[in-house]
């Protein structure tokens, strides 16, 4: 035997000295981090030494990134440079947006086209392996990186509806000017505001599984495009950062709160997941689905009243339906509901949540490239026993 998984054996070590874990990893602490945790049972979570609810209740998306970067809040100098160097950057550099249009053919998801269109932003920008980039130069990456991204998302989705992509206006802040390229218009200090609040609580998350990804990548020495890319895919599943339109799919679905207890229970009898529910960390509710329900009730609108009392409805049958698992909406229930009333289109909820995300993937990438070790686990092998011989009637090919 050469190593085990808790498929077929308890967590513990192995007679060859190998460490069994539970499946899918859960609780296995597999690294330090001075960037952030997520405490499930306590329902609660933090960036630094700060609670991120705190953070997208007081601080701008600038502010935030900048603390996962460097470790502390900006002075007013400090952020008045970090905003002007963030501005500048998001314009996006000449040869990807000549290549966006082509990209952008290929699939009419923006996510997708986001997956592409940084590995060609790799490309085109020059970036070395972070195994042969100093701190500086893998810094500067990451900025270029994370402040690029929401050009591309707006402009992919301004490409398919037919429109021109809208050029980056470096004076604003970077939660306004995202939401001006996608929608053409200047938003409401609501709007922004409201958007912001929610980039700044999915910045980061603890160790989930794109950042996971982004990680083991960064262990290799890759370039950072190439953490990113693995993270996106990562993310695009409906278990992880796939579910917000999901979850407004649902609400339309429901329509009228009556319906919502015989929803819920025709798909749990189906066998179905409801998409907003759940979460593998918490065991009590998501802080962030509570602060941005408190963002969404900010607006009066009669979403916002289908979507608490669904929510009610939904828990209550799913405490029901799922004795003991402790099932509650996550963020993605109440991220599809801020983002619709701020004016997003369902098909750029899950684009959206990357405007946010890439900066926690870059700043683990950041951390785990000044880690020398690579990250390499092991699998129990549960196939016919080896070595047996190659059955005789195998022909070699014959070179061509
Ligand atoms: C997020 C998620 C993947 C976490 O999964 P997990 O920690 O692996 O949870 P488990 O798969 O161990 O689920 C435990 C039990 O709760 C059930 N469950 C979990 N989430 C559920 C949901 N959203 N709807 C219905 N049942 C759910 C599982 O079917 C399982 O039931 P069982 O014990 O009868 O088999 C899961 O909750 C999910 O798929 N949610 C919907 C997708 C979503 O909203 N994703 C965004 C996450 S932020």
């Amino acid at each position: 035997m050469s190593s085990t998984t808790a498929d077929s054996t308890p967590a513990g070590t192995t007679d060859a000295g190998f460490v069994t874990v539970p499946k899918g990893l859960a609780k296995v602490v597999v690294t330090d981090t001075e960037l952030g945790d997520v405490r499930g049972d306590e329902g609660f979570f933090h960036y630094r030494q700060y609670s991120a609810v705190e953070l997208a209740q007081k601080v701008g998306f600038e502010q935030a990134w900048h603390l996962l970067f460097h470790g502390h809040l900006p002075d007013d100098d400090e952020l008045a440079a970090f905003t002007a160097e963030v501005g500048r950057l998001r314009i996006m550099p000449r040869e990807l947006a000549d290549l966006l249009p082509g990209i952008c053919a290929t699939t009419t998801d923006s996510l997708q086209v986001l997956r592409t269109a940084l590995s060609a932003w790799g490309g085109v920008s020059g970036i070395r392996p972070l195994y042969d980039a100093d701190a500086d130069e893998a810094r500067a990456a990451a900025m270029a990186a994370v402040a690029v991204t929401p050009t591309i998302l707006a402009a992919a989705h301004r490409l398919h509806q037919g429109l021109e992509p809208i050029s980056a206006d470096p004076g604003l802040r970077h939660a306004g000017d995202y939401l001006r390229m996608v929608t053409g218009e200047l938003p409401s200090a609501r709007d922004a505001r409201a958007v912001e609040q929610y980039l700044v609580a999915t910045m980061d998350h603890g160790f989930n599984a794109s950042t996971f990804t982004a990680r083991v990548i960064a262990s290799t020495g890759a370039d950072l495009a190439a953490c990113l890319v693995g993270a996106i895919g990562s993310f695009s599943g409906p278990k992880h950062g796939g579910a917000p339109s999901r979850a407004l799919e649902s609400l339309d679905e429901i329509g009228t709160l009556d319906r919502a207890e015989p929803w819920v229970r025709g798909r749990i009898e189906a066998g179905d997941r409801i998409m907003g529910f759940g979460h593998a960390v918490y065991r009590t509710r998501d802080p962030r689905s509570e602060m941005l329900k408190a963002v969404a009730r900010g607006w009066d609108d009669p979403l916002v009243v289908l979507a608490t009392g669904v929510e009610d409805a939904i828990e209550k049958a799913l405490a029901q339906l799922k004795p003991g698992r402790e099932l509650h909406a996550n963020v993605e229930f109440y991220a599809g509901v801020v983002m619709k009333l701020a004016g997003l289109d369902p098909s750029m909820f899950t684009p959206t949540f990357c405007v946010a995300r890439v900066v926690g993937w870059t700043a683990n990438v950041l951390e785990q490239s000044r880690d020398p070790k690579i990250i390499r686990p092991a699998a129990h092998y549960v196939g016919p026993p080896p070595p047996q011989p190659v059955p005789t009637g195998i022909r070699t090919p014959q070179p061509a």
